[in-house]
């Protein structure tokens, strides 16, 4: 391929970056333009068989049999803004220390596309970012550095599907429509004129569920919705109701977050059917969006000299494990779809390594010539989909069999490491001793029901052997602990003599005030314990 080799030419000769020159826009105006859509909570598997047999999707389809499609892709930390932060920085979410929703990247952050714009690309971004630190609700990060507390607390409305009233309702995440909207004027009134290649990003926010407003004034997002419309895309006959382990067996850590998302409760099947095809529908209204994008290229002549990326921050447990939402390494919630198309990029190709989000940056500059730094936590993922393979690359440039995924937030109870490789999946928690890893076989139990761990130490050990290798986890868990608390008596000074009435009315009201004094010196025994100096002088 005439483009592949282009890139070559221009990985090994551009230097370093800006200033801008002449011979720089050149092989910029050589490189394909990219255009990234990125969902929110779309669960990977529905990309592949059998997960694809549940609910219609087109233009995915139509990305697996023109481009290349990874069976195995990842999260780096399944919850929004530390995923994203990975994917716009190229680094591991502990290396950033983007621990929760409120804890991301810093504003001006150089990101692949600030690195792309530099060396020639025009960038244009649309619809939900969400990277960078000092968003989403109060209750969001006081439920996050609260959770070592000894206390749990319902933070979810119970999840509910729910039919828009308008049947034929193709539009039913308007604010996203209006993006796409946006993201296909560009390219029809900036994107074909372009002397130099571009790069558009648009985030989506489906299929991520809707907010529940029923459930008070500080409500979270507990509501499946579509339109009939959307509902008869999904195979209703292949809806699965998820088995669930016992309440008293599951793992602590699971427990917690089934209990603060509001799941321990009784459900019948029908309910948790329902929840699932409501998903499945608002899964294929986002295709829908893909599909636009993709049309609007096609249309304009640009399909050819455009690398088209489609992928998710993370997926939807939508009662798997009895759960919604994410913030768990099960498969439902860390499992990310990842496809790419367009010139040099091999057609109907399948690759089962397992890959994560932070190969996006490397991928990004690979595409655009631009040498790609050492010191990132991802590897390019051009190596393993291109048509040609360049003999250039090294060795050392391919991926390593494994992946890191990390989550340090709300709704689970202690810092979790998942160590993912072909065959097993190992998770750690905390300091690696005081509770217990996880360890599943994914291919010969998809469900994760069986907990082998004690089964096989040898290989729970040698995997956490190989993920202290990568990462001094207990003291990654610790340094969370820390800015945890640090971050709580920051804020509880804050809101100074008022702050029994804020606690008791974040999103969690509905128990704390069943016995708000329990609550309180809950909390207030948790600060006493093990608080630094550093933070006694704070107070
Ligand atoms: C970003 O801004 C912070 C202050 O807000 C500053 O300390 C830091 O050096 C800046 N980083 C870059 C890459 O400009
Ligand atoms: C949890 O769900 C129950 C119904 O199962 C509901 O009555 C309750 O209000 C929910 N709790 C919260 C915090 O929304
Ligand atoms: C793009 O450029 C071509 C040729 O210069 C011109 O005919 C066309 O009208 C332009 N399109 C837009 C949308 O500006
Ligand atoms: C997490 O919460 C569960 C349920 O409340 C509890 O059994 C467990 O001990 C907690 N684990 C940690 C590490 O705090
Ligand atoms: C990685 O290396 C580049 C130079 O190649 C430097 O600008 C950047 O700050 C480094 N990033 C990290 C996280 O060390
Ligand atoms: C105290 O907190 C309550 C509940 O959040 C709020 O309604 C009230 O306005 C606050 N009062 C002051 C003085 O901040």
């Amino acid at each position: 391929m005439l483009l592949l080799w282009m890139w070559t030419i221009a990985a090994s000769a551009v230097a370093a970056p800006a200033p801008r020159t002449e011979g720089q826009r050149l092989r910029a105006a050589q490189a394909p333009n990219v255009v990234l859509v990125a969902s929110d909570a779309f669960d990977g598997r529905l990309t592949f068989h059998p997960g694809s047999q549940v609910v219609k999707l087109p233009f995915i389809n139509f990305m697996r049999t023109h481009g290349t499609s990874f069976l195995n892709a990842y999260t780096n930390s399944p919850i929004c803004c530390p995923s994203r932060a990975a994917m716009w920085s190229g680094l591991f979410t502990h290396l950033t220390q983007s621990w929760n929703n409120f804890k991301g990247l810093d504003p001006n952050y150089t990101t692949w596309m600030d690195v792309m714009e530099k060396h020639g690309y025009r960038t244009q971004k649309f619809g939900k970012l969400d990277y960078t630190s000092g968003h989403h609700s109060v209750s969001n990060r006081v439920e996050a550095w609260t959770r070592d507390v000894a206390f749990a607390l319902r933070q979810e409305g119970r999840p509910t599907a729910e039919l828009v009233p308008s049947q034929h309702e193709v539009r039913v995440m308007a604010k996203d429509w209006k993006n796409v909207d946006a993201a296909v004027a560009w390219l029809r009134t900036q994107g074909v004129n372009q002397t130099e290649p571009f790069v558009l990003y648009l985030g989506l926010n489906l299929p991520h569920p809707y907010p529940s407003p029923s459930s008070g004034e500080n409500f979270g997002s507990s509501t499946f919705r579509t339109s009939l419309y959307w509902l008869e895309k999904v195979s209703h006959d292949v809806v699965t109701v998820p088995k669930w382990l016992p309440l008293s067996e599951m793992h602590p850590v699971d427990y917690y977050s089934s209990y603060t998302k509001n799941c321990t409760g009784t459900f019948t099947d029908k309910e948790i059917k329902n929840i699932r095809a409501f998903y499945y529908a608002m899964c294929a209204e986002a295709d829908a969006m893909l599909g636009q994008i993709i049309l609007a290229l096609r249309q304009l002549d640009l399909l050819q000299k455009t690398i088209v990326i489609y992928t998710s921050d993370h997926g939807e447990l939508a009662m798997e494990h009895r759960q919604f939402y994410k913030m768990s390494m099960y498969e439902a919630s860390a499992h990310v779809p990842l496809l790419l198309m367009g010139p040099g990029i091999k057609a109907n190709l399948q690759v089962p390594s397992v890959v994560s989000l932070v190969d996006i940056y490397p991928t990004m500059l690979d595409i655009a010539g631009i040498p790609v730094p050492q010191n990132l936590s991802g590897y390019s993922l051009l190596p393993l989909s291109s048509e040609v393979v360049k003999n250039e690359h090294q060795l050392t440039d391919f991926h390593p069999p494994w992946i890191l995924s990390e989550y340090h937030g709300c709704n689970a109870n202690a810092s979790t490491y998942m160590l993912r490789t072909s065959q097993w999946k190992y998770i750690a928690y905390s300091d690696g001793a005081s509770v217990l890893p996880q360890l599943f076989d994914v291919s010969s139990d998809p469900d994760e029901l069986t907990n082998m761990a004690t089964k096989f130490p040898e290989i729970a050990y040698s995997l956490d052997q190989k993920l202290r290798s990568i990462i001094n986890y207990p003291k990654v868990s610790a340094a969370v602990h820390q800015y945890n608390k640090e971050q709580f008596i920051t804020w509880k000074r804050s809101v100074g003599q008022n702050y029994s009435n804020v606690i008791a009315n974040l999103r969690w009201h509905r128990d704390w005030l069943k016995d708000p004094r329990k609550y309180e010196s809950a909390i207030g025994r948790w600060l006493k314990a093990h608080t630094t100096p550093e933070a006694v002088r704070r107070k």
